[in-house]
């Protein structure tokens, strides 16, 4: 279906608020705050039969680390359709419809968080990482043990500056975490720490930096018990600082039993915790990646630098044509190249490639799934062995 689509302008804010609300249940009262936190540039609206916007797709730009380099991203927050629009493919048209802007933009990846993976993937996205909610039994907590002495203080409002410092010198180990400006870590951390808690471990040569920190807020918590221990977020530069700060965190077990942490599915916190299977999970969602420009992407991100080899494909996309076609990828010394040509001996969808870059995936899983066909298994081999060991980690939900 052929679309008609603008980019919009301030006029169109109301338009927008409006899809936006029905789509998400929004209050009145929250207006302001949306209207505030969009581009009207970086929102694209298809227009209705009585001239309203019926439809509406909005971009937030992030940098996301993959493997030690940070990666340009357009985060897709939100889409959404007027309920009587519903269902003719607007949806699609207002997501695909924004990657030329992105391509000319340099952001050579795409994000989002999918109400709809069948949505989302039938324009080209696929998995890229698990975003779980887990109830914790504080109790688990008390069996860390740092194996040096940590010295932990409560923190102050003076340290807010430092803690968003510290995130962004451990966040480049990480792939998949993004950076944060101001406005986006006052969800996380309200600079005037109001029901927030925080604490930190002094940086042990860097006068006025923090080594690690542990923010959390008090939640409901279900009768006898008074509160639960919402995790905003534990970070750290080491083992024992980071074992620490999460036994400071369980520490409040007889009155809140249970911890709320958001990680991946397969938490590192695990690797510390000693405790059997006991781990709730809330929800569990999976967001999603799509190369926009795959030779700018493969370029960009780094690469295990003890992989090296090159594997020929053929690679579809309807809805960003200029990844269409064959191309020969390879990667030596942590660097990674798609140069067009070859014989395509692995064929994939740009979902499937977007997987594999991600680090989601192997190739031979993504070919046990149907995305991915190679009649050569040296092919696929070298495909598995040159992608990124395990999924990346987003906690920051957009
Ligand atoms: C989700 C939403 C944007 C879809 O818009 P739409 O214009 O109806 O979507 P499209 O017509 O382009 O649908 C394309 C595909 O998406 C999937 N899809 C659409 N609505 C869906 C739903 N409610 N549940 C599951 N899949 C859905 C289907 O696979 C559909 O393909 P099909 O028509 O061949 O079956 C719309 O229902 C909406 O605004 N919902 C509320 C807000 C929201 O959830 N936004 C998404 C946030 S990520």
């Amino acid at each position: 279906m052929d679309v008609p689509l603008r980019f919009a302008t301030a006029d169109d804010l109301d338009g927008i608020w409006d899809v936006f609300r029905l789509g998400f249940g929004g209050k009145e009262a929250d207006r302001a705050e949306w209207n505030d936190g969009l581009e009207a540039d970086r929102a694209l609206v298809s227009i209705g039969d009585q001239g309203e916007v019926a439809a509406a797709s909005h971009i937030r730009r992030f940098d996301q680390w993959f493997g030690g380099r940070l990666v340009p991203l357009a985060g897709f927050s939100p889409v959404a359709v007027l309920p009587q629009y519903r269902g003719r493919g607007l949806g699609k048209a207002v997501t695909a419809g924004q990657y030329p802007d992105l391509r000319e933009r340099g952001e050579v990846i795409s994000g989002l968080f999918p109400a709809s993976v069948e949505l989302y993937r039938s324009v080209g996205f696929e998995l890229a990482g698990s975003y779980v909610q887990r109830r914790i039994p504080a109790a688990l907590f008390s069996t860390l043990r740092a194996g040096e002495p940590v010295s932990i203080r409560r923190g102050t409002v003076d340290d807010v500056a430092a803690v968003h410092r510290c995130y962004e010198r451990l966040a480049s180990r990480t792939d998949g975490a993004v950076t944060r400006t101001p406005g986006w870590w006052a969800r996380r951390l309200r600079p005037d720490l109001a029901d927030t808690n925080l604490f930190v471990v002094d940086h042990p040569s860097e006068p006025g930096e923090v080594y690690g920190y542990a923010i959390y807020r008090h939640g409901k918590a279900a009768p006898p018990y008074d509160y639960s221990v919402v995790v905003a977020e534990v970070q750290a530069s080491d083992a024992d600082a980071l074992r620490a700060l999460w036994r400071v965190v369980g520490s409040s077990g007889s009155q809140a039993p249970h911890v709320e942490v958001i990680g991946p599915a397969d938490d590192i916190l695990f690797l510390l915790l000693g405790g059997a299977d006991p781990v709730a999970v809330r929800s569990e969602i999976r967001w999603m990646v799509r190369l926009i420009d795959a030779p700018g992407a493969v370029a960009a991100r780094g690469w295990n630098p003890t992989a090296s080899g090159r594997v020929h494909l053929a690679v579809r996309d309807e809805h960003a044509p200029w990844n269409d076609g064959r191309w020969i990828l390879e990667l030596e010394a942590g660097e990674g190249r798609l140069r067009p040509g070859g014989d395509g001996t692995v064929e994939l969808g740009i979902g499937a490639l977007s997987c594999w870059w991600s680090g989601y995936a192997s190739a031979q899983a993504l070919a046990m799934a149907g995305h991915l066909r190679c009649a050569d298994p040296t092919a696929l081999a070298t495909l598995t062995g040159l992608g990124a060991s395990s999924p990346p980690t987003l906690v920051d939900f957009y």
